[in-house]
């Protein structure tokens, strides 16, 4: 399986979680490490290389740090200009059909925060639904999302915990569905 991470960070070097995972990712065999800020500095997206890249892969990872809720601006950026019609959706919009679309984020407050009824009041895959809905009218098979909450406590040992859950989810190649009834 071919993976493209597409990695959305605006301030990697001081990123500790991220960058953890990016170098997680990058050695996994098969797996296209794609930094979207150090790419486009000037936030000046160039499409078809973005679409070319898309074509050359399975599995599409969307790596972000979770910013209100959502993901940072060049993110949505790249979906807005590269995820077109006639490309990833409408009738002959079939190029993304059969692909797999992962979310991969970061959250800096608690899972516990992170409920109904809770300090944020949803969770962080119920924050994620437009990307689910993306998957869906691309045709793509939108997976479980792979989240880490409570970034500020996260230690050490835990970190390298989270690279190695990381690293194996990419590796596996195995598509987790998102399981409705957990959403
Ligand atoms: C602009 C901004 C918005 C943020 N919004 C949220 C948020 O909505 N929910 C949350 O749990 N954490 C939020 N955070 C915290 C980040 O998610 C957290 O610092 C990040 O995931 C840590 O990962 P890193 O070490 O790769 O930077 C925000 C941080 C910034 C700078």
């Amino acid at each position: 399986m071919r993976t493209l991470v597409v990695l959305a960070h605006p301030g990697l070097a001081a990123s500790r979680v991220n960058a953890a995972l990016a170098e997680a990712a990058r050695p996994v065999d098969g797996v296209t490490l794609h930094d979207l800020y150090a790419t486009y500095p000037d936030l000046r997206i160039d499409v078809e290389r973005e679409q070319r890249l898309l074509l050359e892969h399975d599995r599409i990872v969307l790596q972000f740090p979770f910013y209100w809720y959502s993901a940072p601006p060049l993110l949505k950026k790249w979906l807005d200009e590269v995820f077109l019609y006639g490309f990833a959706y409408g009738s002959n919009g079939t190029s993304l059909r059969g692909k797999a679309l992962l979310v991969a984020t970061t959250a800096g407050a608690a899972e516990e925060m992170y409920r109904p009824g809770g300090f944020n009041r949803f969770t962080v895959a119920e924050l994620l639904k437009p990307f689910d809905a993306t998957a869906n009218i691309s045709g793509m098979t939108y997976e479980e999302p792979f989240v880490i909450h409570g970034t500020h406590a996260v230690d050490d040992a835990a970190l390298a915990a989270y690279q190695e859950d990381y690293r194996a989810l990419l590796a596996s190649g195995v598509v987790r569905e998102r399981d409705l009834a957990t959403v």
